[in-house]
């Protein structure tokens, strides 16, 4: 890799120089042209959906907090039409559409986005070593999966993670409660609570003073030397993917009880916070199957730990890491702390990505102090990166002229949503801390 020839490109260099920047995915192609060759077939994704079906009921035995959701995992989709008025008043923006909050911060069992791929992730790896033993079939009813005989056959597997956090969460918490033995290797970003929460469970957790891409590969190394043990891979798993893909028929479900129709009128504006890129990613592809070409999805990243946007338009993707430009990833973003991008999500997003946003990390709490405020909502810093891309998009020069030759007069019409990631297991202390601090 030559940095200095790197250099030569004004994006990158902007990146370098930890500029906030707003970019737009030049390589993004029609929708019509990208269905014809898809990553993941209908299949592949109904499966996922039927997968998680499968398993409600052990899910609601498992976790009391989805009794009323009979065992699904899913967020309310809530307006917050004030924050919006709000943040234009602000920011000096306009918001033309609504703005609405997916608030994946507040899922059952492990209050982030990780508990779509990573608890679909542990899950399958269950059924699939159930139904290898002979144990179970898809046509039982899993609630057996709670009884005492399951416990007793999972703990003789580990399960092993690397996490900024929430991923671990996710992973140790279905893990634990199925009877794995479980090891989450922790980066130095990830937060105390979040390590306390999982020891408390049983989960051991190992703690790295290097960042989450050292974590992912000792983790790696110490499963792979165990036969009995499975390691979750968050830069190159296709089952976390899958498990995120699930959240776009849960979404057009609530869009229809709300009698929301997305159409060439109507468009969808999508904005969720990336790290490594597995979460954002499996959720785009989830949402441009469904919306296609009324779909516009944009990552947003702290500048200082911009991977995916780097890898993107380098081309490199997983060969470039931000410490390569000279960043070091130490971002107060925790969950986002990632320096190098997943090649698995680079590579699809290379087709259907719109564009990422990325920004100073000051504004994570001027945004959360913003929701609380207007709408008495809170959720964790990283997650509030998603307010970025819907304040930036009309007010900055590249992705105003996108919105104007894609989506022209119909932005009017348009639903946006920030998808916020992350959020419901603060402790209220920490919460109290994010709210009070200013950085600017
Ligand atoms: C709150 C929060 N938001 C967003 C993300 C990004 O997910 P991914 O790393 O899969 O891109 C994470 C990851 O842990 C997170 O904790």
């Amino acid at each position: 890799m030559n940095i200095e020839e790197l250099m030569k490109d004004e994006i990158v260099k902007k990146i370098a120089e930890k500029k906030e920047i707003a970019w737009i995915n030049k390589k993004e192609i029609e929708y019509r042209e990208y269905e014809k060759n898809l990553p993941f077939s209908d299949e592949e994704l109904k499966d996922a959906e039927e997968r998680l079906k499968r398993f409600a009921p052990f899910i609601k035995k498992s976790f009391p907090e989805t009794e009323e959701t009979n065992g699904i995992i899913e967020s309310p989709l809530e307006p917050i039409f004030s924050m919006q008025k709000e943040l234009e008043r602000k920011y000096e923006t306009e918001i033309p559409g609504k703005l609405y909050l997916k608030m994946d911060s507040h899922l059952p069992v492990a209050g982030s986005i990780k508990a779509r791929g990573g608890v679909y992730e542990v899950l399958k790896h269950a059924e699939d070593l159930a139904i290898e033993a002979g144990m179970l079939s898809v046509t039982d009813d899993y609630s057996i999966l709670a009884d005492e005989k399951f416990k007793k056959f999972f703990s003789g597997y580990k399960v092993q993670v690397g996490s900024t956090g929430n991923l671990g969460l996710s992973i140790g918490i279905t893990s634990a409660v199925l009877g794995f033995e479980v090891i989450v290797h922790m980066s130095a970003d990830a937060k105390q609570w979040k390590k306390d929460m999982l020891r408390s469970k049983g989960v051991t957790v190992i703690e790295y003073e290097d960042d989450y891409g050292k974590a992912v590969e000792e983790g790696r190394k110490n499963s792979d030397a165990d036969p009995k043990s499975y390691f979750v891979d968050d830069e190159k798993s296709i089952n976390l993917f899958l498990g995120y893909t699930v959240a776009a028929s849960r979404l057009k479900k609530q869009f229809d009880e709300k009698g929301i129709v997305i159409d060439k009128e109507h468009p969808l504006l999508v904005y969720i916070p990336c790290g490594v890129g597995g979460a954002p990613g499996g959720v785009a592809y989830g949402l441009k199957r469904i919306f296609k070409e009324n779909a516009y999805i944009f990552f947003v990243e702290p500048t200082l730990s911009p991977c995916m946007v780097l890898g993107m338009e380098t081309g490199l993707h997983e060969g470039i890491s931000v410490r390569d430009i000279g960043i070091t990833g130490i971002t107060h973003a925790d969950g986002l702390a990632v320096g190098r991008p997943s090649g698995l999500v680079g590579r699809i997003m290379d087709s259907i990505l719109s564009g990422i946003f990325t920004l100073e990390d000051y504004k994570l709490y001027d945004y959360l102090r913003c929701l609380d405020s207007t709408e008495n909502k809170r959720i964790e810093p990283s997650s509030c990166a998603a307010f970025e891309g819907v304040v930036t998009l009309m007010k900055d020069e590249i992705t105003r002229k996108y919105v104007e030759e894609r989506i022209g007069k119909n932005i009017e019409n348009a639903y946006h949503i920030c998808w916020a990631t992350g959020g419901r297991m603060v402790p209220k202390e920490d919460m109290d801390k994010f709210l009070k601090t200013y950085l600017k």
